[in-house]
């Protein structure tokens, strides 16, 4: 099984899903958390070569490949092989990311940025997305008041940019409505964590 977590900036996506991992734990589900850019040493190298403030000459196409680059040796190094184990793999962020980001907001196009996307995955799709929507202003306000979490390239975006990426995850939902759930990360830590543990249950008992 492998889970996706999508949404805007400041969505709440990584703490939502905290309570889910203890209580699939609880059920004797073995989880794999990871996320991305990064979740090995390569992929992790690439992620600082794209979030890295200093690099505003970055061409939009040189960013989507490198997305695409480092989700493959992310899948290689460490996905594939926990599926094949049976374990669940909770990934925060995948392709759609790059669909929004780099297809809907970059303006790239989202079939562009989906053929190099399943080149480098050789079609691996989610079996269940999880897109914890949000008002991109309420997100970034969040982003804002936390002082621990490290600004990066992409969030310095402007406002309609991350209307952009939101709009294009909602579009992508009604595309894919077979793996998509969306929940709407504006309600409280609770519900939002309640709706989380749901839709995976959900998807686990089919
Ligand atoms: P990160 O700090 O992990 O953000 P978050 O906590 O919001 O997930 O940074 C990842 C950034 O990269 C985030 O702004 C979204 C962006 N991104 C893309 O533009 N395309 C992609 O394919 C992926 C995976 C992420």
């Amino acid at each position: 099984m492998f889970i996706t977590l999508e949404g805007p900036e400041g969505s709440g996506k990584t703490t939502a899903v905290e309570t889910a991992v203890k209580r699939l734990q609880e059920l004797g589900y073995e989880i794999v958390r990871t996320r991305e850019p990064g979740g090995t040493p390569i992929a992790e190298q690439i992620r600082n070569v794209i979030l890295d403030k200093a690099n505003t000459a970055m061409d939009p196409r040189t960013e989507a490949l490198l997305y695409a680059a480092s989700r493959r040796q992310h899948l290689v190094e460490k996905v594939w092989p926990a599926i094949k184990e049976g374990k669940i793999v909770i990934c925060d962020r995948y392709l759609d990311s790059s669909l929004a980001y780099q297809g809907g907001a970059r303006g790239l196009g989202v079939d562009n940025i989906l053929n190099i996307n399943l080149f480098a995955t050789e079609n691996t799709w989610p079996d269940l997305t999880l897109l914890f929507d949000l008002d991109p202003k309420i997100g970034l306000e969040r982003i804002n008041k936390n002082a621990n979490r490290e600004v990066n390239r992409l969030d310095l975006e402007k406002l309609e940019f991350h209307n952009a990426v939101r709009n294009t995850f909602l579009q992508l939902a009604k595309r894919y409505p077979e793996r998509f759930v969306i929940i709407d990360a504006s309600k409280s830590q609770e519900e939002v964590a309640k709706a989380t543990l749901d839709a995976i249950l959900n998807r686990l008992c089919k």
